[in-house]
């Protein structure tokens, strides 16, 4: 009898697991039947832009955007993507079974799912900054600030000032929209390189802008955010071919980069506790591109990638691949045969491949802090 009431309790115990499988994978993403979000507003620079600069408004330093072998991947032509294919934000609309972000500067783009406004080469602190402080190479004129102009120029033609003197379009645009704040702020740091501006100043003015770009974003009503945190830029190729060989920590990344970029994360999740706290009706995610990037790299081989350190596409061969004076879509430049065996595509932004195991780790991984289905829950949850 006790065998019989045990294999009974056996069965109900997986009935109930399998239950819990069902409705689990019932929820996933693609699956269900409506969208969760019915638009994307998204924002940041090179690795979130899907369209905003080109070739002859781009960073100097990667200014042939326009040109194949960009693009080579997915779409098979160029899209001005910093990458061979797909990005992040591609898979995360992908996910939300949404198309793809037109980019704000296309004329005819679509803006009813959504608009991107992230341009490559931005910056988080204002151009005059820079300009004030002689700071010129690689710089584009567009910053986060830009980005906020251009999104309340959108705000404002559904009738959204702020949430205040106008609620109700406010909710219109923004209680089902998803906020997609790529990394920003990886270009403050490396246009600045060389000149006499301390990293911990770039660091306050950075943060600074971040919190009072998310800010404007919850006073215009956005409730669901993520944001995403800077990557390991030490372990990007441009900062192995600029570094010195010394300059290395145990996992093999440039040690004095990837000091200023964990404490740049480490200043920005503060700042995210505090917006948390002092804004309840919002759910704002981080994304750990730091760390999502760097377990990727540490397990480079389980993920298919034979390639660490040289970027796919470049000029000069060598251990990276990388030349500042010949970059990835010049005449001299050459591109690998697989893309997807390099973690690395230009120099300096990353592959297809890479995108889509980050962006995976971000929606269906550990990541993203709380959980991307916990934002997916609450908005559910809120109709
Ligand atoms: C920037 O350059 C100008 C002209 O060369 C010079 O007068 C000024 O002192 C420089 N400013 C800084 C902050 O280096
Ligand atoms: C999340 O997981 C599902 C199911 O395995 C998969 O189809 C989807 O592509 C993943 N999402 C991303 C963004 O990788």
């Amino acid at each position: 009898m006790a065998t019989n009431n045990f294999s009974l309790f056996l069965t109900s115990q997986m009935t109930l697991i399998t239950l819990i499988f069902t409705l689990l994978s019932s929820s996933s993403l693609a699956s269900s039947s409506s969208p969760p979000f019915t638009k994307v507003y998204a924002f940041g620079d090179s690795y979130t832009d899907t369209g905003n600069t080109r070739t002859s408004t781009g960073p100097t330093a990667f200014n042939y955007v326009s040109n194949p072998p960009y693009g080579i991947t997915f779409f098979h032509h160029p899209t001005n993507r910093y990458s061979d294919g797909r990005i992040v934000i591609d898979f995360v609309a992908e996910a939300l079974s949404l198309p793809y972000l037109p980019p704000y500067r296309n004329p005819k783009a679509d803006w009813s799912h959504g608009v991107n406004f992230a341009v490559g080469g931005a910056t988080a602190i204002r151009h005059g900054f820079f300009l004030k402080n002689n700071v010129t190479f690689n710089l584009v004129p567009q910053s986060l600030q830009t980005q906020l102009v251009w999104f309340n120029k959108v705000l404002a033609s559904k009738g959204c000032k702020d949430l205040k003197s106008t609620p109700r379009e406010c909710e219109a645009v923004l209680g089902d929209a998803l906020i997609w704040v790529g990394e920003i702020g990886a270009n403050d740091y490396t246009c600045s390189l060389g000149s006499s501006i301390p990293s911990r100043t770039i660091q306050a003015l950075a943060i600074n802008s971040v919190d009072g770009f998310l800010q404007a974003l919850l006073n215009k009503g956005a409730k669901y955010i993520v944001v995403q945190g800077l990557p390991p830029t030490g372990c990007v190729t441009y900062s192995f071919a600029l570094s010195s060989p010394d300059d290395r920590d145990p996992t093999g990344c440039v040690a004095s980069v990837n000091r200023i970029t964990s404490s740049h994360n480490a200043a920005l999740i503060t700042k995210l506790n505090l917006l948390r706290k002092q804004n309840p009706q919002a759910v704002i995610a981080y994304a750990d591109y730091y760390n999502a990037h760097l377990t990727l790299f540490k397990d480079a081989k389980k993920h298919g990638f034979q390639e660490q350190y040289k970027a796919c596409c470049g000029y000069g061969g060598g251990e990276y691949n990388f030349d500042v004076f010949n970059p990835c879509g010049s005449p001299s430049s050459r591109a690998c045969r697989d893309p997807s065996e390099y973690i690395n595509w230009d120099g300096a932004h990353f592959t297809e491949a890479v995108h889509k195991v980050i962006a995976n780790s971000f929606v269906n991984g550990s990541f993203c802090s709380p959980r991307f289905q916990y934002l997916i829950n609450k908005k559910l949850v809120s109709g």
